[in-house]
Order: C-alpha cells, then sequence, then structure tokens
C-alpha cells in the first residue's frame, strides 16, 4: 500500500479513537454533574418545604401533608414526592412514586443503622417508563427529632438529551477532522508529488542533485545505461557476440587498448614424444571465459609462461601471437624461476589463498618465505603489464586470486590507469578471511582496482565485510563502492560466462554420432546409459563425494548395475602440492573398490580418465552423455555446467548440479542437489537416467537459451561499458582538478 493512504488511514482510525474516548469521558463526567444538581435540587425543594412538611407530619393528617407535596411538585422536573413515616408507613404521595421503591423499601437506607445513629439522605437512579428518574430519599425533622422522610423523584430526561447533544456534537465534529485531515493529506500528496516529480525532471536535465534523490537517480541512470548498452549505439541490439562487444570497446572505451593479466596463459606450448612443439589448451574456466573476449578485442594477454617450449616461440618482448593459425593478439610470457612458481604459485596462491576462499576443508597455510614470492611476483606482472601498456591510462583486467597485490602496484605507476580485477573462485566470510595474516595487504592490494568482480552478490558482500572488518576506509553499500585515500572502487558482481556459440562444436558431428564413438571408444554397447564428470583434479570439484554417489545409486537401485557408466575426466592439476596428490590417490582407491564391488564381467562402473583431455574430447564426451554430474563442494561459477548446456544442441540429457556452485543460481532447471548428500544425489542421478525426453528437452532448451543470452561477450560488454563510465568520469575529474591548478598558479602569479 502507498504510502500517504497508510497514513491517512492511520490519521482517521487514531482521530475516530481520540473522539470516542472523549465522548466517554464527557458522557461521564456530564452524569456526574446531572446526579450531584438533582441531589441538590431535592434537597433545595426539601428544605424549603421543610417547615410545612414538618406541621404536615405534625398534624398527623395524610391530607395536610398531601396539600404541601402538592405545592412541591409544582416544580416541572419533579415527577412525584411521597412523605413517609419514620417506621415506612407512607402517609401521603403525589405524582409518580416508582413501585420497588416506596417509603416501606426506602426507609431501611434512610433510618440504615438503626436506633441511635442519625438518619441519612438516599440518593438513586432507577429506569423508569423508557427513561431515568433520580430519586432522593431526605429525612424530616423539627425541634422534637425525626419525624419521617420524603422521596422526590425528579426526570432525568434532561440528562440524556444533554448526553445525545454531546455525542452528536462530537461525531460531527469527527467527521469535519477526518475530512479535513484527508483533504490536506491528499493536497499534501499531491504537492510533494509533484515537487518530486519537477525536481526529479530538473536533476534528470542535469540539474543539481537532492540527498533524498540520489539513489533513485542512480538507478533510473544505470538502468537507462543497460538499456543504452543493450540496444547499442548503431541500434542493432540483439544477442551479443564478439562484433557487437567489439562495438562496445569502440563506443565506451574509443578501441583502447585492453591488458589482460592471469596466471595462467591461454596457449601453452609443450614439446611432444618427438619433441615437435605442440599447443595446448589448459583445463581453466579463466581462459574458457577470457580467450574469446580477446579474441573479439585484441591486445596484450600478460601470464606466465609455464609450458615447456614456450621460451622457443617468444620474440624478444617474449611475446608471440596467438591464437597460433590466426595471430590475433599476444601473449606476453612471465618467466618465474622454479623456486619463485613454487612459493608464488604452488605455496601462497594454492596452498594459502585457494583453501582459504573455498569452504572445502581444507586447512590453508601462509608461509612468509611463500608470501614476499608472492609479493615479488606480483610485482613482476606489475611490472609487464606497465611495459605493455604504452598509454598512461589503459584498461588492465587483472584475474583472480593469483594477483591480488598487482592492482595497487600499477596504480602507483599509473594513477590513471582503468583497472579491473575479476575474481574468478568464491570469496568467504569476513571471519573466515581474517585467518589470513596478511589480509591487510590483500584487500589494500585489491582497492587499488577501479573496479571489483565477483560471480555474485554474495561474494560482494562477503569482500566489503572483510574490507569493513580490516581495513580503514568508507564503505558506501549504495553505491557498492569502497572509498580509500579519495579513490573509490567499485565492487560489483559479473556472473562469468562462455562464448555463444561454443567455438568447440563447430567441427563436431551431432550428437548421436558423438554418443555412437564415445561407447565405442569405451567399449561400451549402445544402450549403455552414460554419465560423466569434466574436471581438474582439485578437491573443490567434490569428486569422491561423486564417485561415492555413483556407489550409491548402485547400491539403492541394483537395476542400474550392468547399465549405468560413469566416466570421469580428470585433468591432473598443481600436482606438487600434497594434498592434490592425496586426492589423486584417493580419487583412485574410490573407483577401484566401487568397480571391484559392482563389476560383473566385462562391466565397469566408472572409468576414470586422469589425463589432459583438449576442448574438442571434452566437447564430444558432453554430447555424448545421458547425464552430466557436477558436484562441486565450494566454487565460484563452474563453466563445466555451462559447457554441458552448451554441447547439447540436441536437447538432451540432464545436468545433475551442486547447489554450491554459482552456476545453480542460473541453472535453475537442472537437477540440484547438496553433493554431500548422497542419497539425494544418488536420487537425482536416477531420476536423470529415467527422465523423459520431453522434460530433458524443456529443461535443457530453457538453460540454453540462458546461457546464450547470458553469454561472455555480456559479461565483458556490461564490465567494458562500467570501465568506460569510471574512465569518462575519472577524466572528467582529473581535468577540473588540471583547471583548479592552473587557476591557483595563475592566482598565485
Ligand atoms: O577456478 C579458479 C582458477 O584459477 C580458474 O580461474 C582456473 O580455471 C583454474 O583455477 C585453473 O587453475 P590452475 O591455473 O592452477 O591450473
Amino acid at each position: 500500500m502507498r504510502q500517504p493512504i497508510k497514513f491517512l488511514i492511520l490519521l482517521v482510525s487514531g482521530l475516530g479513537l481520540l473522539t470516542w474516548g472523549a465522548f466517554l469521558v464527557v458522557q461521564e463526567t456530564t452524569r456526574g454533574w446531572v446526579e450531584r444538581d438533582l441531589a441538590l435540587r431535592a434537597r433545595l425543594a426539601a428544605n424549603g418545604a421543610s417547615s410545612a412538611i414538618s406541621a404536615g407530619f405534625r398534624s398527623g393528617k395524610p391530607a395536610d401533608l398531601r396539600t404541601v407535596l402538592l405545592d412541591v411538585v409544582r416544580d416541572e422536573r419533579i415527577l412525584g414526592v411521597s412523605g413517609c413515616a419514620a417506621d415506612g408507613r407512607t402517609v401521603a404521595t403525589v405524582g409518580i412514586a416508582p413501585a420497588h421503591f416506596g417509603c416501606a423499601e426506602v426507609a431501611p437506607f434512610v433510618f440504615h443503622a438503626g436506633a441511635g445513629s442519625p438518619p441519612m439522605e438516599w440518593l438513586h437512579v432507577e429506569a423508569l417508563r423508557g427513561g431515568k428518574v433520580h430519586m432522593s430519599g431526605l429525612p424530616v425533622s423539627d425541634e422534637s427529632g425525626f419525624l419521617g422522610f420524603v422521596i422526590l423523584v425528579q426526570d432525568m430526561g434532561f440528562a440524556e438529551r444533554r448526553e445525545a447533544q454531546s455525542r452528536d456534537f462530537l461525531l460531527t465534529a469527527f467527521f469535519l477532522l477526518a475530512l479535513c485531515a484527508s483533504l490536506v493529506t491528499i493536497v499534501a500528496v499531491r504537492l510533494s508529488w509533484r515537487g518530486w516529480t519537477r525536481q526529479l525532471q530538473r536533476m534528470l536535465k542535469g540539474g543539481e542533485e537532492t540527498d533524498e534523490f540520489r539513489p533513485l537517480l542512480r538507478d533510473v541512470r544505470e538502468l537507462v545505461d543497460d538499456i543504452m548498452t543493450e540496444r547499442e549505439a548503431d541500434g542493432e541490439g540483439g544477442a551479443w557476440n564478439a562484433d557487437r562487444l567489439r562495438r562496445t570497446l569502440g563506443r565506451n572505451l574509443h578501441g583502447e587498448k585492453i591488458v589482460i593479466v592471469s596466471n595462467r596463459e591461454p596457449y601453452i606450448h609443450e614439446h611432444d614424444a618427438e619433441g615437435r612443439i605442440q599447443v595446448r589448451h589448459p583445463a581453466s574456466g579463466l581462459v574458457t571465459a577470457l580467450e574469446p573476449v580477446m579474441r573479439a578485442c585484441s591486445g596484450v594477454w600478460i601470464a606466465h609462461g609455464s609450458g615447456a617450449a614456450d621460451r622457443a616461440v617468444v620474440d624478444a618482448h617474449d611475446r608471440v601471437m596467438v591464437p597460433p593459425d590466426e595471430k590475433i593478439y599476444a601473449i606476453r610470457r612471465v618467466w618465474l624461476s622454479e623456486q619463485e612458481e613454487q612459493g608464488y604459485y604452488y605455496g601462497f596462491s594454492n596452498e594459502g589463498l585457494w583453501p582459504l576462499c573455498h569452504v572445502a576443508h581444507t586447512r590453508p597455510v601462509f608461509r612468509s618465505a611463500d608470501w614476499n614470492h608472492y609479493r615479488e611476483v606480483n610485482q613482476r606482472f606489475a611490472d609487464a603489464v606497465c611495459a605493455e601498456a604504452g598509454i598512461e591510462d589503459p584498461i588492465v583486467l587483472i584475474q583472480d586470486y593469483h594477483l591480488a597485490l598487482a592492482p595497487r602496484m600499477i596504480r602507483q605507476k599509473l594513477p590513471r590507469a582503468t583497472v579491473i580485477g575479476f575474481w574468478h573462485i568464491p570469496w568467504p566470510s569476513a571471519e573466515r578471511f581474517g585467518i589470513c595474516p596478511f589480509r591487510v595487504e590483500l584487500l589494500d592490494g585489491m582497492l587499488g582496482a577501479s573496479m571489483l568482480g565477483f560471480h555474485t552478490q554474495a561474494h560482494c558482500n562477503n569482500f566489503m565485510d572483510s574490507v569493513d572488518r580490516y581495513l580503514e576506509s568508507r564503505i558506501d553499500r549504495e553505491s557498492h563502492a569502497v572509498i580509500q585515500h579519495g579513490r573509490s572502487t567499485l565492487i560489483r558482481p559479473y556472473p562469468i560466462s562462455l562464448e555463444w556459440p561454443v567455438r568447440w562444436l563447430e567441427g563436431l558431428p551431432p550428437a548421436p554420432e558423438c554418443r555412437r564413438s564415445v561407447l565405442e571408444e569405451l567399449g561400451l554397447p549402445p544402450d549403455t546409459l552414460l554419465g560423466v564428470g569434466v574436471d581438474r583434479l582439485d578437491y573443490t570439484k567434490g569428486i569422491e563425494e561423486r564417485l561415492l554417489a555413483v556407489e550409491r545409486l548402485l547400491e539403492l537401485r541394483p537395476e542400474f548395475i550392468g547399465r549405468f557408466v560413469f566416466v570421469q575426466l580428470a585433468a591432473p592439476s598443481r600436482t606438487a602440492i600434497d594434498r592434490y596428490r592425496d586426492l589423486n590417490e584417493s580419487v583412485a582407491a574410490i573407483a577401484k573398490r566401487v568397480n571391484v564391488r559392482f563389476g560383473v564381467g566385462a562391466y565397469v562402473p566408472i572409468v576414470l580418465r586422469r589425463a589432459h583431455h583438449e576442448p574438442p574430447v571434452v566437447f564430444r564426451y558432453y554430447r555424448a552423455a545421458d547425464v552430466c554430474y557436477v558436484s562441486s563442494l565450494d566454487d565460484g561459477m563452474n563453466l563445466v555446467a555451462k559447457e554441458f548446456v552448451a554441447a547439447r544442441d540436441d536437447e538432451r540429457g540432464v545436468l545433475v548440479l551442486s547447489q554450491f556452485t554459482g552456476a545453480a543460481r542460473e541453472l535453475t532447471e537442472a537437477l540440484v542437489v547438496n553433493p554431500y548428500d548422497l542419497d539425494e544425489a544418488a536420487g537425482a542421478i536416477a531420476a536423470a537416467l529415467s527422465m523423459p525426453d520431453e522434460e530433458q528437452k524443456a529443461r535443457l532448451r530453457s538453460m540454453r537459451a540462458f546461457v546464450a543470452e547470458f553469454n561472455i561477450y555480456r559479461w565483458a560488454g556490461r564490465m567494458l561499458r562500467d570501465a568506460g563510465r569510471l574512465r569518462r568520469r575519472d577524466r572528467l575529474s582529473g581535468r577540473l582538478s588540471d583547471r583548479f591548478r592552473a587557476a591557483f598558479r595563475e592566482a598565485e602569479a
């Protein structure tokens, strides 16, 4: 309900209650006054006639008393009067006498305390013939003592009339007040609405902003900007693709050079068994997402040269053009010594920050020697950015937790750079983050960026809470920014995605053919029910839980034994770290145990392929599968889930997805499960394997539409548009401060 209507209802109800209360008080008070008034009048009447009444009593003749009483009832408000002897006998009555209150009934009240005590006045109100009467019993005496008493009956009708009048008056007053209040409210609302509208119009036209409207205005502007970006200046609108991203870049950032920085490089050069140089695409969500952006925008990608043949292919500036056959953008390789890689990558990044940010029950390890390497390597990357930038204000996209300190380091050298940081993994709660001994330095390093992106709003909130708790800064929760040393960093959610359509699908045969070839490759019969999992061998991916869920399925639903086969493609990862080696062994042990337990003849329920698989192979498996199970225990987004959806242009297959992935917030038509709940996960796999084609189609169609719409070009477009906006603002404030400085110089001269 709108505010003014609520206010009016409250006001009118308040007035009603007040009026009713006032009426009760007035009624009680006037009734008291009337009764006191009538008692007084009775006393006056009796006193005025007291000598005549006494004479009437003394004469002992009722007729004499009656004559006197006739005189008393001349007063029009006195309806009746009775003369009573002290023993309660009625001597004479004139006018009305209520049946229940004759002389006999009233006498005990007047002479109540028995012999010896003085008689008392008796007052009473009684209903009579539809109205009310006031009765007074008054003792009569002369010098010889008490002779008897008189009962006076007075009309109270006039009091009731007065009460009715005052009630009517109050009701009328209430209605008038309520009417006035409503009118005043309506007028006030209309006036202020008009005022607000005018103010809003003025502000939208560029006038001065008021505090009241600032948040609203910001939302309106963002909305308009979103719509504008969506439609594009050329009026084309429609789906986001590489061309559209290029145009957005040109429009918002005037085609300025983009520098991407990450630890992992998009193309790794290796030697094959024959010593020839080969290109490998790493198993990395970051690379999957950003490579198409770089193809669209070109520029430089600075990354660690980790391939054995990487040095062999770079030029004198450590650059190599990629993709190998197209040469659209440059990779600038940063070389690390073994110790540096150990301390910065394996140590601080993957034994410290990785387990810190993922709720997956592995303790983070923080060593000061690793931290020193981390700092040094971040500086190396920052230096490479400055060397590659070529201009004072480049656009730099810094990727992930390996490079948290680089934004500040770049800012120190290039204060006018637009630095966008994106954190590809979850950001933990402030309490959890607090266990990192280098928390302040990390936060401060990140806040060198102009903008920081996370996959979800929850991660943004966790980040802001961490800043709030551990750093001297101001948090502007309204504009989602952290302000430190007069500079602000925007904190925004940008859920990452895939290129659409995925280029790896181009050369692939249709899904039924992929299925045939995969089953053939695995030596499986054509009616096999096939499940797949695709991951780096990482403990956050829940691979152990996934295989245990397969075991549980075969336990609970033996009809799947011999029919269901689960293939796990597991790319070895970070194998220099003990925890990863343990995981490797544990996964192999589980697969072996399940296979021994449920394998019959040639039937092997779990096929574990621990090797790097190039994207075309992975996509062939996606297309062959009846079900894909993504069971991460904690995951920023998880692009495997989106890849499976993208691969299934036949609209067949079911995605079973962990609720602990960012993707579960977007792919709501997946069967979303808690990977720790093996019964639930097994049930979901069983449901997926028996899901009717129509339902599979409906679910996939909806998820495919979502991924197609919210693809990586849109993700990058939104970030670059926001960066463009920041850049315009910074340039403007830079120009203004230059002008002020010049004005001061002139004034001083
Ligand atoms: O998910 C976090 C992440 O850094 C990704 O960005 C990347 O896909 C993955 O880990 C790869 O890890 P690494 O580079 O250590 O092989």
